[in-house]
């Protein structure tokens, strides 16, 4: 389907997959059935969470999360200033106003604890934490600020599904997934993410409470489903919350039920791909960061990004990917940056601002070689030099 020689994501999917989409239409039961339940069960059972909710989306996940918690007008949501738009988007949906923090640095570009610290006010109800490329935020201090302020913490574990925390000062113990560190996480399993259905995400809670009031929000506050009713368990409703069709089909729970099987190794080909990058990439110029080098948890290795040293660096080096048919992006722009936002920036976000100015994303997914690894890094180590080359001449030649 790509353009590209070599996309910035891809698909692993196969016969395992097609099987599974078929299965579904030969039962002829679409919605809300068998495979979401054993789904969310599968899912649950992987992440050691007590709930697993199935929704239509990530940005689905996001808004029930925020309805479950009673988010509303006049509330503040503090978030990081470098994440996909859909978590301080569906801030504004439920009335409440997002904050946005910095980052911490361009070689951690996850939220900053003394910025969530900084901007804590009496109208603050939540933080949202987004585990950039599936690398863990400083959870411990975040926790600990969260529990100190009486504040609900959300993890946007989209990037993260798979990815395994370890309490530094608990090295010894086997970690806890993402989506088990809040009262709620978010998952998205959109066509480029480490487990993918097409549309589709998840909502992970331990409390019981909250995932009570996301079963009932995710359809129409209604007491049963379409399912208990056709099983012969239920045979009417009552609606007892204004809710949403936020479901997710039966077509998709089936492809996340594969994709889940295959999550584990190819989140270890995506470690090992990540490796290749750091190796190949070790001598590139001065003034280069690759975040994450020091890392010590199991990241889910979602993306592999490369900060330059300045913006015509940049320019250059996306400018000669591209010529050789190699894909790239940008993860993300600041925030406070995008028309919609301006208004409630407060902070000037100076790490955050550099990080969008600076920051490529490169191929990564788990189908990629390792001779196509080498080659993005030949053309990039080539276009970074040839620019620094030319910087450093430049001042003899005036
Ligand atoms: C970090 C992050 N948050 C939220 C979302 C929203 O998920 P979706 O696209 O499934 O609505 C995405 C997905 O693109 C994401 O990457």
């Amino acid at each position: 389907m790509s353009e590209w020689r070599i996309p910035l994501s891809d698909l692993d999917y196969g016969v395992e997959e097609e099987a599974a989409v078929l299965r579904v239409l030969r039962s002829k039961w679409l919605s809300m059935g068998p495979e979401v339940q054993a789904f969310e069960q599968e899912f649950a059972g992987y992440l050691g969470v007590k709930h697993a909710l199935a929704v239509s989306n990530g940005t689905a996940a996001l808004h029930l999360s925020y309805l479950a918690l009673g988010l509303k007008s006049g509330d503040e949501v503090i978030q990081p200033a470098i994440n996909f738009v859909a978590a301080a988007n569906m801030t504004v949906a439920v009335g409440a106003t997002p904050v946005s923090v910095d980052i911490l640095n361009l070689s951690e570009p996850t939220i900053d604890p003394s910025e969530i610290e900084r901007r804590i006010s009496p109208q603050t109800k939540a933080v949202v934490v987004m585990h950039y490329g599936g690398y863990f935020c400083r959870m411990a201090e975040i926790s600990s600020l969260c529990q100190k302020h009486n504040l609900a913490l959300i993890e946007d574990a989209c990037h993260a599904v798979g990815a395994r925390y370890r309490n530094p000062d608990e090295p010894s113990s086997n970690g806890r997934f993402s989506g088990a560190l809040g009262d709620l996480a978010c998952f998205s399993f959109f066509s480029n993410k480490n487990l993918v259905t097409g549309e589709g995400g998840m909502i992970t809670t331990n409390r019981d409470d909250l995932a009570e009031r996301v079963r009932l929000l995710r359809s129409h506050g209604m007491t049963t489903l379409t399912w208990d009713r056709h099983r012969g368990h239920a045979s009417s409703y009552d609606v007892i919350l204004n809710g949403y069709n936020y479901r997710l089909d039966e077509l998709r729970a089936a492809l996340g039920r594969v994709q889940l099987q295959k999550l584990e190794p190819n989140n270890r080909i995506r470690r090992d791909l990540v490796a290749e990058y750091r190796r190949n990439l070790a001598d590139l110029p001065t003034g280069w960061i690759l975040p994450f080098k020091d890392y010590k948890g199991d990241s889910a290795y979602h993306l592999m990004t490369a900060v330059a040293p300045d913006e015509e660096v940049r320019r250059n080096v996306v400018q000669s990917l591209k010529n050789r048919g190699i894909q790239t992006s940008l993860h993300y722009p600041c925030l406070s940056d995008f028309e919609a936002f301006g208004h409630f920036q407060i902070d000037q976000l100076e790490q955050s601002r550099s990080f969008a100015r600076l920051t490529i994303t490169l191929p990564l997914f788990s189908t990629m070689r390792t001779d196509q690894v080498a080659e993005v890094c030949t053309v990039m180590r080539t276009a970074a030099s040839e620019k620094s080359v030319r910087r450093q001449l430049a001042p003899q030649q005036n």
